[in-house]
């Protein structure tokens, strides 16, 4: 996989949303939208500062974006404070100016009997609309992508899903406890993220350099979800010199 380590995150999340801006531009000067898949959590803020700073200061449109973001924790009710809907308004939708219609993010409020109609149809309206030009990612130290933990297979589609002891605690900080951290999620499959055209995956922070390392130099394994990206002809590793300190 390609890496390349800027010395700070700052730096690597203003070049990831330069990548985000041009493709908008390209797509918008041919009339197109541009499909983007993306992801709540510490690692991409920072690119979502900066296009919210080149919407206000250097026209940046969103007129002709679509998005489709990676998960949603089960259940959650979109005013929540944790959930991935109240994240993405704050952190860039309503900041900018993309059509509320252009946006999904998967529903966390389904009652269960819905919820496998309901993944198929969040797939096909990926598809519908094009299919995924660009899929941001960050990365668990569980090794996952979206919410596909150890054992999520290749082909994997968007589900529901049980969260990782792990991961569990890794959201803790942001849900007061532990035990108010939703143990379920629906998330795209690693064979949604691997559809994408172009995938970027950004890692910060020393906490992550293990799992980098094994994502970037390891063997291809379920263990490892997202070390199936290295079967991907269009993925660029995005990380920050403490991310890269385990890499060889
Ligand atoms: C979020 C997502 C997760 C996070 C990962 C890293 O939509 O799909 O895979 O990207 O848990 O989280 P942070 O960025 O908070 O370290």
């Amino acid at each position: 996989l390609p890496v390349t380590i800027f010395d700070e995150a700052r730096d690597g999340a203003i070049h990831v949303a330069h990548e985000l801006a041009d493709l908008i531009r390209r797509k918008q000067a041919q009339g197109e939208k541009a499909v983007l898949g993306l992801a709540t959590g510490s690692s991409p803020i920072g690119v979502y500062q900066e296009l919210i700073r080149l919407h206000r200061e250097e026209g940046l449109s969103f007129r002709n974006v679509v998005t489709f973001n990676l998960d949603e924790y089960y259940p959650m009710k979109p005013d929540e404070l944790q959930s991935y809907v109240y994240f993405m308004h704050e952190q860039l939708f309503d900041h900018v100016d993309i059509p509320p219609e252009n946006i999904h993010i998967p529903d966390g409020t389904l009652p269960i009997e819905q919820v496998k109609m309901y993944c198929q149809q969040y797939e096909q309206q990926i598809e519908q609309a094009g299919g995924l030009d660009l899929q941001l990612l960050g990365i668990g130290r569980t090794g996952h992508i979206g919410f596909n933990e150890p054992g999520s297979g290749l082909t994997s589609a968007t589900r529901l899903v049980k969260l990782d002891a792990l991961t569990i605690t890794d959201a803790a900080k942001d849900f007061i406890k532990e035990e108010f951290v939703p143990l379920r999620a629906l998330t795209m499959g690693v064979g949604t993220i691997m559809k994408a055209r172009k995938i970027i995956l950004m890692a910060w922070g020393e906490g992550k350099a293990k799992i980098l390392q094994q994502t970037v130099e390891g063997h291809v394994s379920d263990e490892v979800p997202a070390s199936f990206l290295q079967q991907h002809p269009q993925v660029q590793v995005i990380v920050d010199q403490w991310a890269a300190q385990e890499l060889t």
